[in-house]
C-alpha cells in the first residue's frame, strides 16, 4: 500500500513538473530572474574571454566581483574596466588553478578580505587540442587539474558557508564536449564530462540535504569565438554556429539568474544530443561525420 501511494505521488509530481516546464518554455525567463545586487561573485579565468565578460555583467548588476586568474595582467585589465565602467568593488587574485595548495591559500585570503562568496563561477579552462596519442602526459594531467579538479577545491572552499546560509550558487562552465565525444579532444572531453557529472551529483546531494537554496548550473557551449578554439571549423553554421562570446554570455546570465540547472548553447544541441541518445552507435558515428564533429578540430590552432 505504501509503495502504491509513493508511486501515485511520484507520477503526479512528474506530471506537475512536466507541465511547469512546458509553461515556462513559453514565458520569458526574465520573469523568474533572481536579484543579485550586492552579492559577491567569484569568477575563475576572469582575465580573458567568457570570464571577463561574465565579470562585467555581474558588476553591472551591482555585484562585488572577485577575479581569479593565472594571468595577472589580463585580470588587472578586467578589474580596471570594471572600476572605470561600474565603479563597483572588485578584487583580483593571481592563482594557479592547477595547484590545490594555491587554490586553498587564495580562498582563505578571499575569505579574510571580503568574506563570503554567494556565486562561484568555475570558468577557467585549457585545451591541448591534440589527437590522444600525441598529447603529452603532463598536458593531460594539467587539463584535468584546471578543467576538473580545480572545481572540486574551489567548491570545497566556498560551499560550507553557502550550506550554512542555505543560499548560494555554484556555476560550472563545462562544454558541449562534456556531452559527446569529439575527435582531437579526448582529454578535454573527458575533463568536461567529469564537470557535468560533478555538477549533476552535487545538485542531487544538495537536494537530498534539503539545501534547496543552494543552486547549481552547468553550462555546455559548443564553440565560442573567444580565441580558445581558434582555427576550428563548423560544417553547418546554421545548425551549429560558432557563437559570439556576447551571445554565449547572454545565455549564461539568463540561465544563472533563472536558476537553470543546465544551459546548452546553441539551443539546437537540445535536439541533436537528445536524438543521439536514442540512436545505435553506428548511426551516432555516421551523424558525427555528417555534422563535421569528426574533423572540426583539423585546423585547430588555439591560443599561442
Ligand atoms: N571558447 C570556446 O569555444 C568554449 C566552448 C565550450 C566551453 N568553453 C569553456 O569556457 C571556459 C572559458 O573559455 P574561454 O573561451 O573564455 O577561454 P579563454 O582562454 O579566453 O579564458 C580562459 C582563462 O582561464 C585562465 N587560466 C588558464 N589556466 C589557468 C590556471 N592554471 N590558473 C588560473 N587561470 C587559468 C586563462 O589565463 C584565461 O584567462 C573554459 O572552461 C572553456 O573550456 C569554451
Amino acid at each position: 500500500m505504501h509503495l502504491i501511494v509513493e508511486t501515485l505521488f511520484t507520477v503526479i509530481l512528474v506530471l506537475y513538473y512536466l507541465i511547469e516546464s512546458i509553461v515556462w518554455t513559453f514565458l520569458p525567463n526574465s520573469w523568474r530572474y533572481k536579484d543579485v545586487q550586492n552579492q559577491t561573485v567569484l569568477i575563475t579565468g576572469a582575465g580573458s574571454g567568457l570570464g571577463r565578460l561574465l565579470a562585467f555583467r555581474f558588476a553591472k548588476l551591482g555585484c562585488a566581483t572577485v577575479l581569479w586568474d593565472i594571468d595577472s595582467k589580463g585580470n588587472a585589465k578586467t578589474a580596471a574596466e570594471i572600476k572605470q565602467r561600474y565603479n563597483s568593488e572588485c578584487l583580483t587574485y593571481t592563482v594557479d588553478l592547477s595547484s590545490k595548495e594555491s587554490i586553498y591559500e587564495t580562498a582563505n585570503k578571499v575569505k579574510e578580505d571580503i568574506g563570503e562568496i554567494n556565486i562561484l563561477i568555475n570558468n577557467a579552462g585549457i585545451v591541448t587540442g591534440k589527437k590522444f596519442m600525441e598529447c603529452q602526459d603532463a598536458l593531460i594531467e594539467k587539463t584535468f587539474q584546471v578543467n576538473t579538479s580545480a572545481h572540486f577545491w574551489t567548491t570545497k572552499a566556498f560551499l560550507p558557508r553557502m550550506l550554512k546560509l542555505n543560499h548560494g550558487h555554484i556555476v560550472n562552465i563545462a562544454s558541449a564536449a562534456g556531452l559527446t565525444g569529439v575527435t582531437g579532444l579526448a582529454d578535454y572531453c573527458a575533463s568536461k564530462f567529469a564537470v557535468v557529472g560533478f555538477t549533476e551529483s552535487l545538485s542531487m546531494e544538495l537536494t537530498s540535504l534539503e539545501k534547496t537554496g543552494v543552486k547549481t548550473t552547468v553550462v555546455c557551449p559548443y564553440y565560442i569565438d573567444t580565441g580558445m578554439f581558434k582555427g576550428v571549423k563548423t560544417k553547418f553554421p546554421e545548425i551549429l554556429p560558432i557563437v559570439t562570446p556576447e551571445h554565449a554570455v547572454d545565455r549564461m546570465m539568463d540561465g544563472i539568474l533563472s536558476n537553470k540547472s543546465e544551459v546548452w548553447i546553441p539551443r539546437s544541441l537540445y535536439v541533436l544530443l537528445s536524438v543521439k541518445g536514442l540512436l545505435p552507435t553506428k548511426c551516432q558515428a555516421l551523424l558525427s561525420q555528417f555534422f563535421g564533429i569528426s574533423n572540426c578540430m583539423d585546423e585547430f590552432v588555439g591560443r599561442e
